[in-house]
């Protein structure tokens, strides 16, 4: 904490009054129904969704500069003239949509993920928006939850590789940057595990499971330096993660040094009522402050109820003062006070570049996984007249994915159109919007690129699924195509895993294309016709059905382990016991082989470099993507049997070989223990350099 800023916030602290101080505890979604008196008397100390109504510029979707500056004017009308920071959800891009957060995971590409961070603040900032509801953080094991499609997939190591990255993007090394934001850690914590992955529902997690598992991308965000929390919605273990005094302050501020700010989620504090906590708001109120949550997003519980409490002894001076603090530090550090207006010129260079969009496009390009190519089918060469068919083939705005309110269909390129551009000389291409012209075009072309998969409204917040099969419609294009002795490509755009074992069997090559953003459509286009070769890795496990959820790579082994003979392993009689697509799982258009494994030492005693020769034995040049797993053999509590510890992209030419290198620091195998405590055990160790979580060159070490 710099002691100029702290010395400016105990200044102004001391001047307030108690409604000013429970005033800046305030967060508002600006609406209609907000009056200005509210600004004018320092009772608001951040707006959300800022919208054109209040002010008459229309109902424009962005909180765009005239309107931020009109309602800072108005902050600034009053006493102690304290500004307003203004929020938005800009989670994976502003007018520039980049992929779905889910989707930049599986680049494995950490760097690529800050850039886009980076150009959406300097978009966001030139809108007059100073803080983001982003990165969110939430480990997914369960792809029925609408929300895996906004996080970095199932794997701590890497969810903390993009929490660390994107916090970077948004903040740079001063949030005061003017085309800076402010971050916000999200859902803190645990939001993902909620039951049968339906949004709002409780969750149950062990204390090791949750500091080795869930905790880990909160923790490299807040070492990153972001500069705000969210809480989750979640009653998590049988306290609503708002209230919970431990993991908001203990763990967060106690073990990690947090000094920047909670917000609730929308209305929590006001759920704890319904949660079963809180007699009331003022109860509710009360358990909240005193947990360490400092900002109300939208409730009003701290605008109705904390002055009574005051004035009643039932919060000290002391506690308000703390949660007013850090508001006001993390309004200071934001460069508020010096410059609460945004450059409205901005708008006009700042918004949509060349620049932008050529790195969505990579970002696109880098995202989608090729799950299956026999044949070498892709990229398409050697086709005449190729049908393009299937729900997606005029997509634009279907691209962004969820959580794009500032995104614009305008802005895209219609997929068809797209396609045309990036379609080689001399190919014709056919298009069929529905599977029974599908079926009948498919006599008179070459090959057939089906288009399908789930409309962003089906992915997101409060979008959960009990079955993830294709949606209604989609599997019927594969139906009529399938089997007609041409060649059959499907693409397919989500939010989530979907269980596609039967269209798996029926294509000779299956894209995923998640929600790819604005430039989704080219970054195809690009891929189809081999201009550029898919690089993904799968961020999150596939399932064979619905049933087989959850499953995920960085399993406990079991007493009855699947790979046991004999009937007695832990399994489903209807299915076999692994995933469709494991975690880390992607093909490319050339071929990887691994070989020589070495370790530097048998023991690890400070560091040990593993390491392995990678070659490219195909005729193209490719991105692989080696990833470093180890396995703690024998721990006081049972350990997965297997954990991400590290991962590169590596470019290899036609025969080129590489050694690739990784470094394991004692520090790396650290574990909750059966104690509590965290730190290593000695023993034996698994460790593989590999393609994906199933496969690979193993070794062993002893620690
Ligand atoms: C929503 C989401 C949260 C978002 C907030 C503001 O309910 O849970 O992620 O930032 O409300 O829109």
């Amino acid at each position: 904490m710099s002691q100029e800023t702290e010395a400016f916030i105990n200044h102004l602290i001391a001047q307030m009054t108690p409604e000013e101080k429970i005033g800046q505890l305030n967060q508002y979604s600006a609406d209609p129904e907000l009056a200005p008196d509210l600004l004018r008397q320092g009772k608001v100390g951040s707006l959300f969704n800022a919208s054109g109504a209040l002010t008459g510029h229309g109902f424009s979707d962005s909180g765009n500069a005239e309107i931020s500056n009109h309602f800072q004017k108005i902050a600034l009308e009053s006493r102690l003239k304290i500004p307003l920071i203004l929020g938005r959800d800009v989670i994976h891009g502003f007018r520039t949509v980049f992929p779905i957060p889910l989707a930049q995971a599986a680049a494995f590409n950490p760097e690529l993920a800050s850039e886009a961070a980076s150009v959406t603040a300097r978009e966001a900032t030139a809108n007059g928006i100073k803080w983001t509801f982003a990165p969110m953080l939430d480990i997914a094991r369960d792809p029925r939850w609408g929300r895996v499609a906004e996080g970095n997939g199932e794997d701590p190591f890497l969810g903390a590789q993009m929490a660390a990255a994107v916090v970077k993007g948004f903040q740079g090394d001063r949030f005061s940057a003017p085309d800076k934001l402010v971050a916000c850690a999200k859902h803190y914590v645990g939001y993902g595990a909620a039951e049968g992955g339906r949004d709002y529902e409780n969750g149950e997690i062990s204390e090791p499971t949750l500091r080795d598992v869930y905790l880990p991308p909160f923790r490299a965000a807040i070492q990153a330096g972001a500069g705000t929390v969210m809480s989750a919605f979640i009653d998590l273990n049988g306290i609503p993660a708002t209230a919970d005094r431990r993991l908001l302050t203990e763990v967060l501020r106690g073990e990690w040094g947090f000094e920047g700010f909670v917000v609730s989620d929308w209305e929590s504090i006001k759920e704890l009522i319904a949660h079963g906590v809180a007699e009331d708001e003022a109860h509710a109120g009360l358990l909240a402050l005193k947990a360490g949550l400092d900002m109300d997003m939208v409730s009003g519980v701290y605008h109705n109820t904390l002055g009574e409490s005051l004035r009643q002894g039932k919060i000290s001076p002391e506690i308000l003062d703390e949660a007013v603090r850090r508001i006001l530090r993390i309004k200071h550090r934001a460069g508020l006070f010096e410059h609460p207006f945004t450059d409205t010129t901005r708008i006009s260079r700042d918004i949509l570049t060349p620049e932008a969009r050529a790195l969505a496009r990579t970002a696109a390009r880098q995202s989608m996984v090729l799950l299956k190519n026999n044949h070498n089918l892709l990229p398409l060469q050697g086709f005449r007249r190729i049908l393009i068919a299937g729900n997606f083939i005029h997509a634009r705005g279907e691209l962004f994915g969820t959580w794009t309110p500032d995104g614009r269909s305008e802005d895209v390129t219609p997929l068809d159109e797209a396609l045309r551009h990036t379609t080689p000389k001399g190919v014709e291409l056919w298009f069929a919007d529905s599977p029974d012209l599908a079926q009948n075009l498919t006599h008179y072309v070459d090959a057939v690129v089906l288009l399908i998969g789930e409309h962003p409204a089906r992915s997101g917040e409060n979008c959960n699924v009990s079955d993830l099969s294709l949606p209604p419609g989609q599997a019927e294009f594969v139906e009529a195509v399938a089997g007609l002795g041409k060649p059959l490509t499907v693409v397919i755009f989500a939010g989530r895993p979907l269980a596609i074992t039967r269209q798996i069997s029926q294509a000779d090559a299956v894209l995923y294309g998640w929600h790819p953003g604005i430039e989704g459509a080219a970054a195809l286009g690009e891929l189809l016709f081999g201009t550029e070769s898919p690089s993904g890795r799968l961020p999150i496990t596939f399932p064979r059905a619905t049933g087989q959820v959850p499953i995920y790579y960085n399993r406990k082994n079991s007493g009855r382990p699947i790979r046991n003979e004999g009937l007695f392993r832990t399994r489903y009689l209807d299915l076999p016991p692994v995933p469709l697509f494991p975690f880390g799982f992607g093909l490319g258009y050339t071929q990887f082989e691994y070989a020589n494994l070495k370790l530097s030492h048998e023991t690890l005693r400070g560091t040990l470099e593993v390491s392995a020769e990678v070659t490219n034995t195909g005729a193209r040049p490719g991105v692989e993507v080696p990833q470093l797993y180890v396995r703690d053999l024998v721990g006081s509590l049972t350990r997965p049997v297997r954990e991400l510890k590290g991962f590169q992209r590596v470019l290899l030419q036609p025969g080129e070989t590489q050694r690739v290198r990784f470094t394991l620091q004692e520090a790396d195998l650290a574990f909750t223990r059966s104690d509590g405590t965290f730190g290593v055990e000695p023993g034996g160790f698994h460790v593989w350099i590999a393609p994906d979580s199933q496969r690979g060159l193993q070794g062993e070490f002893r620690l």
